[in-house]
């Protein structure tokens, strides 16, 4: 008798357990962004031909391509290194904030997709530091969720989700991004 009365205790202390932790889950879902960020930034492939207004290198290609022309099959094994301007607006000629570093390396076969590694450093009146991302990019999708996993100076151990959006795209040279950065972790 006495077991069986324990044992309805404890069961209904489990229902309490989970359904308060259902109910922190349901207010972290609810978190707002601490800071929220938008830029653009510009990616200028170099092609042979553009030496001078090139911001990024194919720096390795598969077995039978080469570093000048994006390889066949979705671009699979292409590493390319970056040094992009970042600008408030989506004009390439704005006053650059900051620049984009870093890279981006095809990795499916079938279809375009990408991982991304790269840092933000900002350096203008607004924002001083680095903003550091990291993410599969499906580069077909509207929208492509990253993750911002650090910071340093005023982004000091940031966290957070950046959306990445395709602004423009011409030919196999140019290609301009939109990032949407909300931080829910901030010093
Ligand atoms: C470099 O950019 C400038 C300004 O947009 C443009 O006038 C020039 O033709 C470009 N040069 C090359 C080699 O693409
Ligand atoms: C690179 O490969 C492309 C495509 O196969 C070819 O058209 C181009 O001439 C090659 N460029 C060099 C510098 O070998
Ligand atoms: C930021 O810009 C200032 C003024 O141009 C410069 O003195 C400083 O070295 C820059 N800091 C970094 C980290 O680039």
């Amino acid at each position: 008798m006495e077991s069986t009365t324990l044992y309805a205790l404890f069961f209904f202390f489990h229902l309490y357990l989970s359904g308060s932790s259902a109910m922190q889950h349901g207010k972290k879902t609810q978190h707002q962004p601490c800071k929220h960020l938008k830029f653009f930034f510009h990616d200028i492939i170099y092609n042979g031909k553009n030496a001078e207004n090139a911001t990024s290198a194919i720096v390795a290609a598969p077995e039978g391509s080469n570093r000048t022309i994006l390889a066949p099959q979705n671009h699979f094994g292409n590493v390319v290194v970056f040094d992009d301007p970042i600008t408030l607006d989506n004009n390439l000629h704005s006053i650059p904030v900051g620049r984009a570093q870093g890279m981006y390396l095809y990795d499916k076969k079938d279809t375009f997709y990408s991982w991304l590694g790269f840092t933000f450093l900002l350096n203008n009146t607004d924002h001083q530091g680095t903003i550091n991302f990291i993410g599969a990019d499906p580069i077909l999708v509207k929208t492509r969720d990253i993750s911002v996993v650090g910071g340093t100076g005023d982004f000091a151990m940031a966290r957070g989700i950046a959306t990445v959006m395709t602004d423009a795209f011409e030919g196999e040279v140019y290609f301009r991004l939109h990032v949407d950065i909300k931080l829910y972790e901030c010093w």
